[in-house]
């Protein structure tokens, strides 16, 4: 594998109107259950939605759930009462790095709306879901065509900062 391989990961909001393999979800599946978290404590589950009027459903308690429309599957990570949003974001990264070793596009969402994303997933008191993966293979050239109107428009800033204003050593 490449050593930038992650680093080269971008986000992928159109899908191929076409299942995931039940291979390749099972193996987001296991990439997800097998994330380290804190104390090992585990406190968190995976709502795995591929039902399409489920997903639909989901699209309305969020305010960029554009990728929700040609998404294959969409994968919750759902945080319990003794959980930690450093966990979830850690089970986030595992399902979208193992994405893209299997051909699979994907990009977090965030559910603005926890009272409708509650609501739709039947989530029991203390559980909560903040933000999902959409999944599905990639339609290249909606991608592409996407990602031109993007960088016309200026609405989501492309690349990132250069390293000199990222980075400090030692202290700030
Ligand atoms: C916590 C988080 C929440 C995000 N929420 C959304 C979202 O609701 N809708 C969306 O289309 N993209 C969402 N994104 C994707 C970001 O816009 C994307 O990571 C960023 O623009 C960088 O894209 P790139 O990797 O293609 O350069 C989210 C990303 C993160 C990390």
């Amino acid at each position: 594998m490449r050593d930038d391989f992650v680093s080269r990961i971008r986000v992928t909001r159109n899908y191929l109107d076409r299942p995931l393999a039940a291979e390749h979800l099972d193996k987001l599946i296991r990439a997800a259950r097998w994330t380290g978290s804190s104390k090992n404590n585990q406190a968190w589950s995976l709502i795995v939605i591929d039902d399409r009027e489920q997903i639909a459903r989901l699209a309305s308690a969020g305010s960029f759930t554009g990728p929700f429309a040609t998404a294959a599957a969409v994968l919750v990570p759902v945080k319990g009462s003794q959980g930690n949003d450093f966990d979830i974001g850690r089970m986030a990264q595992s399902i979208i790095v193992t994405a893209e070793l299997l051909g699979i596009g994907a990009c977090p969402i965030t559910l603005h709306n926890k009272d409708r994303a509650r609501d739709v997933l039947g989530l029991p008191k203390g559980q909560e879901a903040h933000w999902c993966v959409s999944l599905g293979y990639p339609d290249v050239a909606a991608e592409e065509a996407a990602r031109e109107e993007r960088r016309r428009s200026g609405f989501i800033p492309s690349g990132r900062k250069p390293a000199d204003e990222f980075v400090h050593h030692q202290t700030w």
